[in-house]
């Protein structure tokens, strides 16, 4: 019997959401369809695959996928389907595969491109049939479309659509503010991340990202702790650790500051936070590093590098990236009410160890398993959930300076002194309904 699908135009109004974006999961099948399985969905950095044969994989959408370096150097995105009878061809996360892929089942061997090499037997079992070597079922599908911007490799299972560039728009200057930041323009994945699974809709993880509203609030009980350290600290030594600081200012911004902040609302989706967090301090570490900065671009272009007003940027429907900080947040959603993020962080190329070491104190102090600022977080995520799927109302409210966002140049801007406003979660349900209303 054929399934009704869900009416999705009636679910998204311009101020307010209806629940069931949150909960039904036949509007969770056809999200995987229409938006992950279409548009650019981030695969991972070039650098976790260096050599020929080194693979990672991924979930893109319900698909299994493989990003694995070529035999001439290219990044392919494959399919983790063996073509014979549906086996995984790699069943661990990351490896290498060596110079191509063998079934653990038959035996079956595919070069790193996807195409077939080997089928034990061949000439004597497949004659007459039209399982020959031209036949192009014979080989791993590939992904329709694969780019590279600055390292970041992206895949769409789509033939047809916008390129990358022209897809992430604006949105691009996230890895671009990361890249010019490394004295070499370049960086480097380190090659762990935290993975974290949050019993929520994906939709309630991007709207967190960009919400200004809450870290005064939900963050605030950390960021007094920490401020009291940071205090004590200072008071016997003249000069308390940056990373204190980093928590610290989730109390010490109050939410009136919090709205001096800026989303910048784009196309499909993606959305910039501006607002940088005064992390160009006058230590030692940072004078070195702006010193190693200005020899490799010259004094101009370093000021304009360092003054870039970026607090994070969100690149629809699955990616955040805080490039001031090198670390991004892959989003793989599982399923309607659980969500897989991968949280990664970069080297610049060309740094002095020290700053590294600062962009992993905030990696840690924010993701790891034993911070409260992630634990905070995750808390809501699974409180809104459960709170969603019960009969306690309909909707669910963005009505925060709800019609006073400025339209210019084809994007929307929030207003002076409005950089609380629910604009980025208004503009993510707009493309939303966009991509979903397109059959
Ligand atoms: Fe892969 Fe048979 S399923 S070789």
């Amino acid at each position: 019997m054929l399934q009704q699908r869900p009416d999705v135009r009636r679910a998204v109004e311009a101020d307010r959401v209806h629940k069931s974006v949150y909960t039904d999961p036949a509007i969770f099948d056809l999200e995987m369809e229409r938006i992950f399985e279409r548009v650019w969905i981030y695969c991972g950095h070039e650098s976790q695959v260096r050599k020929p044969g080194d693979y990672y994989t991924l979930q893109i959408g319900r698909q299994p996928m493989i990003m694995v370096r070529g035999a001439e150097g290219e990044v392919n995105v494959l399919y983790n389907r063996c073509p014979h009878r549906g086996t995984m061809l790699v069943g661990d996360r990351q490896g290498s595969t060596g110079e191509f892929f063998r079934c653990s089942y038959h035996a079956w061997t595919f070069h790193t491109d996807g195409k077939l090499k080997n089928i034990p037997m061949m000439e004597s079992g497949y004659e007459g049939t039209r399982w020959t070597r031209e036949n192009p079922d014979c080989n791993v599908k590939r992904a329709a479309r694969v780019e590279n911007y600055r390292g970041f490799v992206f895949a769409s299972l789509a033939a047809d659509g916008p390129t990358l560039q022209e897809y992430l728009g604006p949105a691009k200057i996230a890895f671009d503010d990361m890249c010019d930041r490394a004295p070499a323009g370049e960086v480097e994945i380190v090659p762990n991340c935290f993975r974290v699974i949050q019993n929520s809709n994906w939709k309630i993880f991007l709207e967190n990202q960009l919400d200004a509203l809450h870290p005064s609030v939900t963050h605030q009980s950390t960021g007094r702790a920490a401020h009291e350290v940071e205090l004590d600290i200072a008071k016997k030594t003249g000069h308390a650790p940056l990373s204190y600081h980093m928590l610290s200012a989730f109390a010490t911004v109050t939410i009136d500051q919090w709205d001096n902040f800026q989303t910048l609302n784009y196309p499909h989706g993606h959305c910039i936070l501006t607002g940088y967090m005064g992390l160009r301090p006058q230590d030692r570490d940072t004078l070195d590093y702006e010193r190693v900065l200005a020899k490799a671009y010259g004094k101009q272009r370093k000021e304009e590098i360092l003054s870039t007003n970026i607090h994070h940027v969100l690149l629809y429907p699955g990616l955040s990236v805080q490039s001031p900080l090198q670390q991004l947040r892959a989003v793989r959603p599982l399923g309607v009410d659980k969500t897989l993020t991968e949280i990664w962080h970069f080297r610049l190329k060309g740094a002095p160890e020290p700053i590294y070491r600062r962009a992993l104190a905030y990696y840690n102090l924010v993701n790891s398993p034993s911070t409260m600022i992630n634990a905070d977080d995750l808390e809501n995520f699974w409180k809104c959930q459960q709170g969603l799927t019960a009969d306690g109302g309909e909707w669910v409210s963005f009505h925060r300076h709800y019609g006073h966002d400025i339209a210019r140049d084809g994007m929307v801007e929030t207003a002076p002194g409005m950089g609380t406003s629910e604009a980025p979660m208004r503009n993510q349900m707009k493309a939303w309904a966009e991509f979903m209303d397109k059959a």
